[in-house]
């Protein structure tokens, strides 16, 4: 049986809601995805003790502060990739009157705020806007909430959650009508903690929520899989050559209406062990077994929209192989997702030689069995790459997605998994004869290092990685942990400073260093060797000191490390310089591309301002609100654009600790990674028996 990571909806709820509660919540089974990583950073800023999510949805336990116990957070709240964390956190600071800047990403910044923002200024809140219009980054600002009652245009559960969690901080009614009934995760988790919370009608729908309690009980939870994952999976089990078996999915009815579409088009699904997780009214949940078959045509449209918004985009790639023309309207949220997602899925479609055609609300699908080839884009959407890598994993088809990365938004793993049910290794293999997958796909790297197997050669002292944004401090935490443990300090940076020396004598005009420069770095000998302790750069057979500080070197120095054919060539050296072990790397793609097989991959965070403040006191400015909030902004570009460029992208490896080291020490920090790599150790140790 297959398993999908936790629902998203209901863990960045969880998160928010545990943090407001009086007492010691326990939650098992969270999405351990970027977007819930975001929001759960966001609460430790705001002062609330939240432990790294477990990669394997493991229980945590998180001490809650009350309804009044969160702090004004210093700099930027960074939500990243994430609606929910944005809009949700819009409605709980103004709530709580508590002043903050909120901001995200490109795709963030681009999605309307205004749907939040325009009833909660209506209510008495105030957000100041200091971007685009209506949208991020937004400050908002002190203000008292009065009475919520509002009728939502759309049918949109960020937004009726935004408003319950004003109203929840501002200790008020709130009363919100919506066109139809959108996902009720917020209504049947604020009952568990002991606020009413009632909602009558189908079409419109009618949610009241009483003048909440003063404490909230803590939770007890175990969020179910993601019916909106399992989704991509259902439909590889249904138009695949072998059906599929998904165990512990959610099946909120207001999130089941994939499954009624799916059914629909001649599916066959069968829910099985279904049962109320935690207690009556917790989730429902159940496992779902999906069979091959052929698959009709079918319309969708009207009130079973919101049921199913996010699974629009894998029910288009099903209509693709479905018999007739199928119909999606009704739609038009499509249009201010993650990206545009009717355009995103039209443009996509037609790369591959789909007959689609756009339409202002939806789209309209002419299924075939012909081959659909070609590449395809993310557009910085997790959904539209996971639709795409099915669609190119179905018999027949190739298909190359550019972003491939982008889908640990929401799903980290899906590419694993793919792979891992045989759908997808020829579709690896094929991605190599064109673009190259981005570097970030720890599976296309595989072949050209060293196997799996060398790592359980346990002879050798342990490899360890070190990856992290800007600022994050890894290439002094690295230092220091290698000099404690008496390990090497592998640093690429030295190499490419060789890289930028080798480049400047050769002579060669440094435009023509992308082009023509390979065939001077070929000829010259480049290694890493261990000397008093530290690796040194030995190009040509002499050790290199100050020749590579020299101030044309640093100039050029970031130019030459983003040449694809200098970071090509370096790897060679570096995995040589790691062979022994006995090493901690750190740099910007050490556990995933440079050393996939490393023993111990830390990534390291630190919220935005404890970046920027870091930043600012290492170049001895002095600190103030202003300063910190316009180097977080910036830093907040920056992490964007490593995160996008083509060469190197910045990405947490699959299978990487996450270190958060807002509140600790640099001692701390250190020694948390030593620990790290003690356990390592220990866990490599025969038993005791
Ligand atoms: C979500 C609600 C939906 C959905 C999003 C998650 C939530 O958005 O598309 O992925 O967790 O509340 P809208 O509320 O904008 O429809």
């Amino acid at each position: 049986m297959i398993r999908v990571p936790g629902d998203k909806s209901i863990s960045h709820r969880a998160l928010l809601l545990s943090a407001l509660a009086s007492g010691v919540s326990e939650l098992e089974g969270l999405l351990p995805g970027e977007d819930c990583r975001s929001t759960a950073g966001i609460l430790r800023v705001l002062g609330c003790e939240v432990p790294e999510l477990p990669s394997d949805g493991g229980p945590i336990r998180i001490q809650g502060l009350g309804l009044r116990g969160l702090s004004a957070p210093e700099g930027v709240l960074d939500c990243g990739n994430s609606g929910t964390t944005a809009r949700l956190l819009l409605g709980l600071l103004s709530g709580l009157s508590i002043p903050a800047v909120l901001d995200g990403d490109p795709s963030l910044r681009s999605r309307p705020m205004g749907r939040v923002t325009d009833p909660l200024r209506a209510a008495g809140g105030r957000f100041t806007e200091l971007g685009a219009p209506g949208r991020l980054p937004l400050r908002v600002v002190e203000a008292r909430i009065g009475a919520l009652r509002y009728t939502s245009p759309v049918a949109s559960a960020q937004v009726k959650s935004a408003l319950l969690l004003a109203g929840l901080g501002a200790g008020r009614r709130v009363e919100v009508t919506e066109p139809a009934p959108s996902r009720d995760h917020s209504e049947r988790m604020l009952r568990r903690m002991g606020v009413r919370v009632e909602g009558e009608g189908e079409g419109p729908h009618r949610i009241v929520m009483s003048e909440p309690p003063s404490n909230l009980k803590a939770l007890s939870l175990r969020v179910p899989g993601d019916i909106s994952s399992a989704a991509f999976l259902l439909v590889l089990g249904a138009l695949g050559p072998r059906g599929l078996s998904i165990a512990n999915v959610g099946l909120n009815p207001t999130r089941t209406g994939v499954l009624a579409v799916l059914e629909r088009m001649g599916a066959r699904i069968r829910a099985e062990n279904t049962r109320e997780m935690d207690d009556p009214g917790g989730e429902p949940a159940g496992d779902l077994v999906v069979l091959p078959g052929p698959l009709n045509a079918v319309r969708i449209g009207g009130s079973e929209i919101p049921s199913l918004i996010d699974e629009i985009p894998i029910l288009a790639v099903a209509a693709t192989r479905a018999r007739g023309t199928t119909e999606i309207r009704d739609a038009e949220e499509l249009r201010v997702k993650e990206s545009d997602r009717i355009s995103a899925m039209v443009q996509n479609l037609e790369a591959v030689g789909a007959r689609v055609e756009e339409l202002p609300d939806g789209l309209r699908i002419e299924g075939s069995n012909r081959a659909l080839e070609g590449k395809v884009r993310s557009f910085g959407d997790h959904r539209i790459a996971m639709a795409f890598g099915i669609l190119g994993a179905l018999p027949g088809n190739r298909i190359q997605v550019d972003d491939r990365g982008i889908v640990d938004v929401s799903f980290p793993g899906f590419w694993e998994l793919l792979e891992a049910q045989g759908s997808f290794s020829g579709q690896g293999s094929r991605s190599s004869e064109g673009t190259p997958p981005r570097a970030s796909a720890p599976e296309a790297r595989r072949d050209d290092t060293e196997g799996p197997d060398r790592q359980a050669a346990m002879g050798r002292a342990p490899i360890v990685t070190l990856d992290g944004p800007a600022g994050s401090g890894k290439s002094s935490t690295a230092r220091e942990v290698a000099r404690r443990l008496g390990f090497l300090h592998l640093d690429s940076g030295a190499l490419y400073r060789a890289a930028t020396l080798t480049l400047l004598r050769s002579g060669l005009p440094a435009e023509e260093w992308p082009d023509r420069g390979s065939g001077e770095l070929d000829g010259a000998k480049l290694e890493l060797v261990p000397e008093e302790g530290e690796l040194v750069v030995r190009l040509n057979g002499e050790i290199q000191g100050e020749e590579l500080r020299s101030p044309e070197v640093t100039e050029r120095v970031a130019e030459v490390a983003a040449i694809p054919h200098v970071r090509e060539r370096i790897l060679g050296p570096l995995r040589e310089a790691a062979r022994e072990g006995g090493v901690v790397a750190d740099g910007r793609d050490m556990g995933t591309v440079v050393l996939p097989h490393a023993d111990l991959k830390v990534y390291l965070t630190a919220s935005l301002a404890e970046r920027a403040r870091r930043r600012l006191l290492q170049e001895g400015v002095e600190l103030d609100a202003a300063r910190l909030e316009e180097e977080s902004l910036r830093l907040a570009a920056r992490d964007d654009a490593d995160r996008r460029r083509e060469v190197a992208p910045l990405r947490r490896p699959q299978d990487a600790v996450e270190l958060d080291t807002t509140g600790l020490t640099f001692d701390r920090q250190v020694e948390a990674i030593i620990q790290a790599v003690r356990s390592l150790d220990r866990s490599q140790e025969p038993p005791v028996t």
